[in-house]
C-alpha cells in the first residue's frame, strides 16, 4: 500500500498505462486484458493488473492535472518499483494542421506549471520525454501501422481562461495541442531516473470547436491503446 493506492506490493507490473479516467482505465483492462484484477480503487482512481499476450502490464487511471499524475506516477515509481509509465490521454489541438484521431507521441511537454521546479529543483519550461521507451513507441508505431505525430505539447493547469489565444509557453515551443498532465508524469521521472512517455488521441480541435464524442471515444482511443501496450511488451 501507498498513501493513494492500496495495492499490495507485487500487485502493479513494471510497467504501467495511464489514462486520465478510471472509467478508461476499467475499459481497457475488461477488454484488452487478460485475467485482468482490480488491485486498488481508493478514491475511485482504479488499477487493474492483467496480462496482455502472457506478459504482466498494469493500467490505472492518473486523474487530471499536474497535481493528481504526481502524486500516482511518484508512488508507482517509488512504493511499486514501477519502471515505466505510459500515459495515454487526449488533447485539444491548437491548430486545424492536426484532425480528430490524429495520434501524438510527445517528444516534449512546455509547461507554466511551477511542479518541477517546487517538486525536484528541475529548472525550465520544458521536459522530454524520459529513457527509451518513446522510441520504442516510435518503432513499435511502424511495425503495427498506427501513423503517429512526434510532436511538442503544451501541458496547461487550465482547461477554462479568458483569454482564448495560444498561451505564450506554447507558442515559445511549436506546440500543437494542450493537455494537462506530461509535464508531471516526466518531472518525476527524470526525478527518478524512470521511463516515461505520453501518447495522446486528438479530442478536439480548439480554433474550430470540433470534438470527438461520447459514443465515438471508445472506438477512437482503440489504435492509441494497442499501440501503448505493443510498446509496452517491447519495455518488458
Ligand atoms: N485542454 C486541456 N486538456 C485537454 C483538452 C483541452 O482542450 N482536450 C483534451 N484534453
Amino acid at each position: 500500500m501507498s498513501v493513494h493506492i492500496s495495492a499490495k506490493k507485487g500487485e502493479i507490473a513494471k510497467v504501467v498505462l495511464q489514462p486520465g479516467d478510471p472509467l478508461r482505465a476499467q475499459y481497457i483492462a475488461e477488454n484488452f486484458l487478460e485475467n485482468a484484477k482490480l488491485v486498488s480503487k481508493t478514491r475511485g482512481i482504479f488499477y487493474y493488473t492483467g496480462t496482455y499476450k502472457g506478459k504482466e502490464i498494469t493500467v490505472g487511471a492518473s486523474g487530471m492535472g499536474c497535481p493528481s499524475i504526481g502524486i500516482y506516477s511518484y508512488e508507482l515509481y517509488t512504493e511499486y518499483k514501477v519502471e515505466t509509465i505510459i500515459r495515454i490521454g487526449t488533447c485539444g489541438a491548437y491548430s486545424t494542421d492536426l484532425q480528430l484521431f490524429d495520434i501524438l507521441n510527445v517528444e516534449n511537454a512546455a509547461s507554466e506549471s511551477t511542479y518541477a521546479i517546487n517538486a525536484w529543483e528541475i529548472e525550465g519550461d520544458l521536459l522530454s520525454h524520459q529513457g527509451n521507451i518513446f522510441e520504442t513507441i516510435n518503432a513499435t508505431a511502424n511495425e503495427i501501422n498506427v501513423k503517429t505525430k512526434i510532436t511538442n505539447i503544451h501541458t496547461s493547469d487550465i482547461f477554462y481562461r479568458k483569454n482564448p489565444n495560444v498561451p505564450a509557453v506554447a507558442t515559445k515551443y511549436n506546440c500543437s495541442a494542450v493537455e494537462m498532465e506530461a509535464f508531471a508524469l516526466f518531472a518525476n521521472a527524470k526525478h527518478l531516473g524512470k521511463n516515461a512517455a505520453t501518447i495522446l488521441t486528438v479530442s478536439d480541435i480548439i480554433p474550430t470547436q470540433e470534438f470527438i464524442s461520447a459514443d465515438e471515444r471508445e472506438t477512437a482511443l482503440k489504435p492509441m491503446i494497442e499501440l501503448a501496450l505493443e510498446a509496452a511488451l517491447k519495455s518488458l
